[in-house]
């Protein structure tokens, strides 16, 4: 089938990270005194806007090949800011696409991994340190490599040389946030970017959110399949409409909760970005229901409908996230200004409600994403960034667009990408 993605993780092989060297994590530990350091440093600098506590989650360095136009990179990065720049197609954003990939095994561009391997090539790698600190819970930090390749459209994951047991928990591992410039129509554009949103958020809330969505589909799309070609077999459709109403019903219950967690952090990131007055509320909107028996009857009774659809008519797959200012539905009030807060102000409580979630400041990369915005959310965005934790990627076609508040500008570490290379890492 065009574009079906093959997940695999492999077995771990005799020659695994933690095998060889059982004592990593706690050389780990050791190495990491470096970053405490210059951690350290920026705050005696007396930076107030620098977090009191280093990030909690770092990409220290990374190998990639053949993934797009990097046929080969090896840097190593600021646990901090780094800033990737360069001229329009030089492979800015392959490398926050190859990032993203190690950490979660998926593209941010596209469903096809195929298209992930560079023209010519037979597979595509990419290679992550990553370093997980518990900070003040006396724990040493943690080391682990994190490896995804792709062949054709398999993709094999691992995590220190062994197999993950789900694909969920791979992804959970290390979260990692994009600020991607066709995000930048959470507020005004289609309900499928608000239900990715939900999704991602669940994914880490609820990691088998995954499964009933994926079953979900399955479903739904047999009984599409049955319906269209007239099938006879009662039986048959009912089992499908079984199914879907199953795992429609959980994904149902789980956005739900995922929308209660992200309203409060919503409201809070929009009041620092908006004028404080003006209320951003967002509400479930559901296209399906929680109850498995009335989704069930639901199926059943829409089936003449149904049939001449290419998705029923009702079902999770019709959720959205209303959004509204003072009480009044955003897409049809907010100026351009206010949408583009709106935004920030989602992606804002996005990383929250993860961060929270997992326990960790999530790894933000931002794509081109000052080019979308006037200077003011610019201004907004870069101080919102530097109130975060998380580790940063930015990438710029124009570095001087980016002023940052000098507690990130003393933490930046710049990567020109010149034809998809990347000289050597230098401080
Ligand atoms: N599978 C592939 N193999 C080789 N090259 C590819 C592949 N996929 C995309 N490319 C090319 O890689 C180059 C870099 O693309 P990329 O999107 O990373 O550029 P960019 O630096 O982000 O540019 P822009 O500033 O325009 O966003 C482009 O020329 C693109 O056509
Ligand atoms: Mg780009």
């Amino acid at each position: 089938m065009p574009g079906r993605e093959c997940f695999e993780t492999v077995a771990s092989s005799p020659d695994h990270a933690s095998e060889r060297d059982p004592e990593r994590n706690i050389r780990g530990a050791f190495e990491h005194g470096k970053r405490s350091e210059d951690m350290s440093a920026g705050r005696a600098a007396g930076l107030e806007t620098l977090p009191s506590r280093p990030p909690k989650l770092v990409i220290t360095s990374l190998t990639v090949r053949d993934f797009r136009n990097l046929a080969k990179v090896e840097i190593v990065f600021s646990p901090r800011f780094n800033v990737i720049s360069g001229q329009n197609g030089q492979g800015k954003t392959s490398l926050l696409e190859a990032i993203y990939f190690v950490a979660t095994s998926k593209s941010f561009r596209t469903h096809r991994s195929a298209e992930l391997v560079r023209h010519g090539q037979e597979a595509a790698s990419v290679r992550a340190e990553f370093i997980e600190d518990p900070q003040d819970q006396g724990l040493a930090p943690l080391v682990r490599e994190q490896h995804a390749a792709v062949a054709g459209a398999r993709v094999v994951v691992k995590i220190d040389g062994a197999r993950p047991s789900t694909l969920a928990s791979f992804a959970t591992r290390s979260p990692v946030i994009t600020f991607h410039p066709d995000e930048m129509a959470l507020s005004t554009g289609p309900a499928g970017l608000r239900r990715t949103l939900l999704d991602r958020l669940s994914l880490f809330m609820t990691p088998e959110s995954a499964d009933h969505r994926s079953r979900y589909d399955r479903a739904v799309k047999a009984r599409q399949e049955l319906l269209r070609r007239g099938s006879e077999s009662e039986s048959e459709i009912e089992a499908f409409e079984h199914l879907a109403a199953v795992h429609g019903s959980a994904l149902t219950r789980i956005r739900a909760q995922a929308t209660s967690a992200l309203l409060p952090e919503l409201a809070l990131a929009f009041g620092r970005i908006a004028a404080p007055d003006l209320a951003l509320v967002a509400e479930y909107a559901p296209g399906g229901t929680t109850d498995e028996s009335e989704a069930s009857a639901a199926l059943r009774s829409s089936r003449r409908r149904d049939a001449g659809r290419p998705s029923p008519s009702f079902g999770p797959h019709r959720d959205d996230l209303v959004l509204s200012l003072d009480g009044r539905r955003a897409r049809i009030v907010a100026s351009q200004g206010q949408h583009r807060a709106i935004t920030l102000a989602l992606k804002a409580a996005e990383v929250s409600v993860i961060g929270h979630a997992r326990g960790i400041s999530p790894i933000l990369l931002l794509d081109d994403v000052s080019s979308e915005l006037d200077a003011e959310r610019t201004d907004a965005l870069f101080s919102y960034l530097a109130s975060q934790q998380g580790q940063i990627f930015v990438t710029t076609t124009r570095r001087a667009l980016i002023s940052l508040p000098e507690g990130l500008a003393s933490h930046e570490r710049h990567f020109p990408v010149s034809g998809g290379q990347i000289p050597p890492t230098s401080e």
